[in-house]
């Protein structure tokens, strides 16, 4: 009879299976390198906005937290908050479910009463921005304060940060919140002056925007704090997952994981006991002396905690990061090179600070200022004297299988949940002049895919497609 094999015997050929599955499964998920095959029929093949990339590695890691079997956030999540910290060069980074979690905790870490004078109250209000994503707003009206919003520039997709002084009302306005949309930084300058002079909270939405730089600076390291989203369309993934990153002040991070981890009063790490040192010594609110200090709450908090196994893939893309991000730029300058023979009906987007994209690279205004944004989308604007719509380009790039999008939420204000509330007063909100920015965005802009994931032959069907729409002959739209 043979041996049986040991238990690291037998893990070490688990992973060796699941690699070589992998690699068959899953080839056509890998990050493509200069010289890949590109197998690519145009209109047969889809070509998506965004999608997961990765290969043997994150199977491997998941599978390998899976054996471990500790499931709940433990050591990859530490080691992920940890790596993911250490890149952005943040004080802390703290793992939850999702992007609209780490905005929601964020804000909610803000309203602590442990901040006195500082925490936001209800009836407080918080400027944002008209056109974006849904959750970036939410948590505001969650926490019982007022929305005020202002318009966004239909180009730089971002804040008109010349409307926040009009936002702003003494005694009343207490923080920012607003996204860097589309991997475009807003105006830091603006925004960060602006939050100093009034003394305000500021939350940088950095969900769609890791590795995104303004002056040379990462995004997500200006505010109080910032957040990320780890969903498959985003920079990098584990399925479904989120970050707080606490930028500075240390003191935040204690509560952002209370409200993360149900309310409590006590820090210690899953698996952990007495981190303190005084589990049985504390009394506080009107417990007993000695109540344990693993179920004292000090806020009316969540559970939205990710598993070790999320934590674990996460680390694996976290590798292939600066990769990932070179191929998003690489890509959207792909996609403006060959799209600019129809400047004359379509505008793109432009890195904050930038005049102009010329072939040699941006112009810039005279800030001297700079942004270099690791793109999420690609943007494109129908402008008014187009002969062809919004809506036809979509469903010409649907019929071709190009995967397209709106700016998630468009001008948020008319939403539903937005208009109901203003015609019911189901919650204050204040909007300030017409936002016909973010209407703009809303009616005449939809974003292609930059993901890491797109090749050169995509590129240059997106193009040829658009192109083929308004007639332009086909020699127009140059391979690079
Ligand atoms: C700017 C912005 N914030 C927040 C979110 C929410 O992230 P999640 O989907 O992980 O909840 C998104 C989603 O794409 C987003 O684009």
């Amino acid at each position: 009879m043979p041996e049986p094999a040991s238990e690291a015997e037998l893990r070490a050929e688990i992973l060796r299976l699941v690699r070589e599955y992998a690699r068959l499964r899953h080839a056509g998920f890998a990050l493509p390198a200069a010289g890949d095959p590109e197998e690519f029929t145009p209109g047969v093949s889809p070509v998506p906005y965004a999608g997961r990339v990765f290969d043997a590695d994150e199977v491997e890691a998941g599978v390998a937290s899976l054996l471990d079997f500790w499931l709940t956030l433990g050591p990859e999540g530490e080691a992920f908050e940890r790596e993911l910290a250490a890149m952005l060069g943040v004080r802390n980074s703290i793992l939850v479910n999702s992007g609209s979690s780490a905005n929601l905790v964020a804000f909610s870490a803000l309203t602590s009463p442990k901040l006195g004078n500082r925490r936001l109250k209800p009836g407080d209000e918080v400027i944002t921005v008209a056109a974006g994503f849904p959750t970036t707003v939410a948590p505001i009206v969650q926490n019982g304060c007022v929305p005020v919003f202002i318009d966004n520039d239909p180009i730089t997709l971002n804040a008109r940060v010349e409307q926040l002084d009009d936002a702003y009302v003494p005694g009343k306005t207490r923080a920012v919140i607003m996204a860097h949309t589309l991997g475009n930084p807003f105006d830091v300058t603006a925004v960060t002056d602006f939050c100093r002079r009034h003394d305000l909270w500021l939350i940088e939405d950095n969900c769609d925007a890791l590795g995104s730089t303004y002056d040379g600076t990462l995004t997500g390291t200006f505010g109080d704090l910032s957040t990320q989203s780890f969903y498959p369309p985003h920079h990098i993934t584990m399925g479904e997952g989120g970050a707080v990153n606490v930028v500075r002040n240390a003191g935040l991070k204690l509560l952002v994981e209370s409200f993360r981890d149900w309310g409590r009063d006590c820090w210690c790490p899953s698996g952990k006991d007495n981190t303190c040192n005084k589990r049985f010594g504390w009394q506080l609110g009107e417990l007993p002396e000695g109540y344990d200090h693993k179920y004292i709450y000090t806020h009316l908090g969540y559970n939205l905690k990710p598993t070790d196994v999320q934590a674990a893939i996460g680390r694996k893309q976290l590798q292939k990061f600066p990769a990932f991000a070179a191929a998003r730029r690489r890509n959207w300058h792909t996609l403006r090179t060959l799209l600019d023979p129809l400047s004359e009906w379509l505008d793109f987007q432009l890195p904050t600070h930038a005049t102009a994209w010329t072939q040699a690279g941006f112009t810039w205004d005279s800030s001297g200022h700079r942004s270099d944004p690791s793109w999420f989308g690609f943007m494109i604007r129908v402008n008014p004297g187009s002969p062809v719509s919004r809506k036809d380009l979509a469903v010409a790039l649907d019929e071709a299988k190009i995967g397209n999008r709106m700016l998630f939420g468009g001008n948020l204000v008319r939403q539903p949940v937005f208009a109901q509330a203003r015609k019911t007063g189901a919650f204050p909100m204040r909007i300030v002049g017409d936002l016909a920015g973010a209407d703009a965005i809303m009616n005449e802009t939809l974003f292609v895919g930059t993901y890491p994931g797109l090749r050169e032959a995509a590129c240059e069907f997106i193009a040829a497609t658009i192109a083929n729409l308004y007639r332009c002959p086909s020699d127009a739209i140059q391979p690079r």
